[in-house]
This record gives C-alpha cells, structure tokens and sequence, in this order.
C-alpha cells in the first residue's frame, strides 16, 4: 500500500550543554509510523515529546541522524524537491509572522505563489479558489494587518495549500487562539480533509481536541510513540482517569491537608500539588467525582481550610503514561 507518510527507525539526537556539561537528548527516538493517504492523524505530547522534531524532518527542514521516511512515496533524504512539493506546512507559533501585514491577503498568497513557483495562470485561479474556500473574498484586497486573528489563519492555511500538496502538516495550529479562532480554525482542517481528500498530520496539547478531530491518535514521549491508537480507545482511556482539584486559599500546611483529604475512602491518591494564580491547588485521584466532591467538601469544612474551589479536573499527559505503566506491569 502506498502511505502519504512512513518512517523507518527515524531517529534525531541533540547534544546540549548543561551547566558545562554535555547532554545527548534523543529528540526523536527510532519512530515508525505508517499514515494512510487521507487520514486525519493526531499527534499528542507534552512539551520537548519530539513533536516538533518529528515534523521538521518528514518536511525536510532538518536532516535525521539515523533511518529514514517516505512523503508521498518520496524519500526526504534522497527526494527532498519532491517531497517538498507533496506538502504544505503551517506552524501555530512562527505562523503569524509568515504573513505580510502590509499587504492584502491576495498579494500575500500571489506573492507566496511566485515564491513556489506556481505559474501565473495556475497560481490566479487557484487563489481565487482559495479565498473563495476560506471564506475570503470579499476581504480579499484587505491589509492583512486589519484582519482578525480567525482570518489571518484562514490566509496562512490557504498559503499553505498554494502549490496545491496531497499532505498537510499543521503543527500546534490552534496554539494560542481564541476559543472562536480554534473553533474555526478546527472546521477548516475537517473540510480540508473531508472535502478536498487532504491528508492531515495534526500536532496539539489539547487531548480533546485531537480526540476530536482525528481518525488515529499518535502519542509521543521522550521522542518515542508509546500509543498509537483510534480516539475511541483515548476516549476510553482519559474516561477512566478521573481526578478532582481541591484548591485552597491558604495554607499553613499543604501536605497536612492533602493528607487528610487521602484518608476519604473515596479518594485515591495524590496526583500533585501545584500553584496557581489563586492559591494551591492539590489534585486528588477519584473513581468517581460526584461521589468524591460532597465528600471533600464536608471535610475541608470540618477541618476549617478556606477553599476557593473543588472541581472536577482534566487529565495531562502524566497521568495517561502513569497509567500505561500501571497497566504493563
Ligand atoms: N535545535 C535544537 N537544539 C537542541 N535541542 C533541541 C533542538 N530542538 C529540539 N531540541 C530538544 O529536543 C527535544 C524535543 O523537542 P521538540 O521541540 O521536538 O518537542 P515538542 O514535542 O515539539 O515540544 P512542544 O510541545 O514544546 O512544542 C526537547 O528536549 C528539545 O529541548
Ligand atoms: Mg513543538
């Protein structure tokens, strides 16, 4: 079968320095993964996973030190103008600087066109088509800099799909978006993939919105995949990790109380303790939250802790690989 994306053992390293010392991180851990042509895949992990590594090679921005990949049946080592030809890239974070404010988002893309390479006649339709896809024609002789956050990524998505490519790479697109912004942003990737057939490799923090969106859930950590999976089964997972955050006002003795919140035979363990804006918050595992949250409640009163809030909370990244381990051994 032909896949738009295959690695084989793809592997990068990085030496750093750490106070004078040097440090080999494997970013990018002997990956293999197989994407089928048109399909939405997600890939999930917490900061420094290797997610970013990862596509910067399969787009032939960095060289991997060891193993290989296939982008549309090309080889990124040996077919590099090819393999750039099947994709479009878009990064959520150096996205916004991409564009030309000064310009209108028509000659930004004509302007990108050339760039690419897209001969005049073919580059003139296909913006039109484009702007008429993301909803942009009327504003098309707009300065992009008196456009909305929602349009400017509707021109970056459009510029990156100027040279017309089967496979698109969209890494973290909605970081840092307003909630209508990623709402919009998220309807566009499933018409471009339910519309117009494009193969989606999607990279995100957000687990709901991957398990959302995609058909397969990749999750990364410390470079290497450790699930690959259909969201039904992540759904499944992240139903079963159930916790509540207790958060407190102030307290003398944090570890005092998380303890004494423990001894509820209805709560688990502590997840962790941390700070935030308001005060501390302890997370507390729970089997069930309804039966969990009148329980803290009643205590935290009789032991006279100002809490601000008691809620039920989402899982991270940590307590998914807590789990997976629990389940290996
Ligand atoms: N150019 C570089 N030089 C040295 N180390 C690097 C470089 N690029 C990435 N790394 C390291 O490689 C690891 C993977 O980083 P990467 O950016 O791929 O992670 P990520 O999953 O994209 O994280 P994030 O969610 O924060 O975007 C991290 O430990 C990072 O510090
Ligand atoms: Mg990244």
């Amino acid at each position: 079968m032909d896949y738009a994306v295959e690695t084989f053992q793809l592997s990068k390293m990085f030496e750093t320095k750490e106070k004078g010392r040097k440090r080999v991180v494997k970013a990018v851990d002997h990956v293999n993964i197989k994407i089928g042509k048109g399909e939405f895949f997600g890939l999930l992990g917490p900061n420094g996973a290797g997610k970013t590594t990862l596509i910067k090679m399969l787009c032939t921005i960095i060289l991997p030190d060891e193993g290989t990949a296939k982008i549309n049946g090309y080889d990124i080592i040996k077919e590099p103008y090819k393999v750039r030809r099947s994709f479009g890239w878009f990064h959520g974070e150096t996205g916004g600087r991409s564009l030309y404010w000064r310009l209108s988002a028509e000659d930004n893309l004509r302007f990108y066109a050339y760039l690419q390479n897209v001969p005049k006649d073919v580059a003139k339709r296909r913006i039109d088509a484009l702007l008429e896809f993301f909803g942009l024609t009327e504003d098309r002789g707009k300065l992009v800099k008196e456009y909305s956050t929602g349009m400017k990524v509707r021109v970056m998505l459009a510029r990156a799909l100027l040279h017309n490519p089967p496979i698109l790479f969209m890494d973290e697109p909605t970081i840092g978006l307003d909630t209508i912004s990623a709402v919009e942003t998220r309807k566009l990737l499933t018409a471009l993939n339910a519309e117009l057939g494009k193969t989606i490799i999607f990279t995100s923090h957000n687990m709901f919105e991957v398990e959302q969106l995609c058909q397969r859930v990749a999750i990364m950590r410390k470079g290497r995949i450790i699930v690959d999976a259909p969201p039904s089964q992540l759904r499944e997972m992240l139903r079963e990790i159930r916790s509540v955050e207790v958060e407190v006002r102030e307290a003398s003795d944090l570890q005092k109380v998380a303890e004494q919140l423990v001894a509820i035979p209805v709560v688990g363990k502590v997840l962790e303790i941390k700070n935030n804006a308001y005060g501390h918050v302890i997370r507390l595992q729970v089997d069930n939250e309804y039966e969990a949250i009148p329980e803290i409640a009643e205590k935290v009163q009789r032991l006279r802790v100002k809490v601000s809030a008691i809620r039920q909370s989402e899982p991270t990244f940590e307590d998914i690989f807590v789990k997976l381990a629990s389940e290996e051994e």
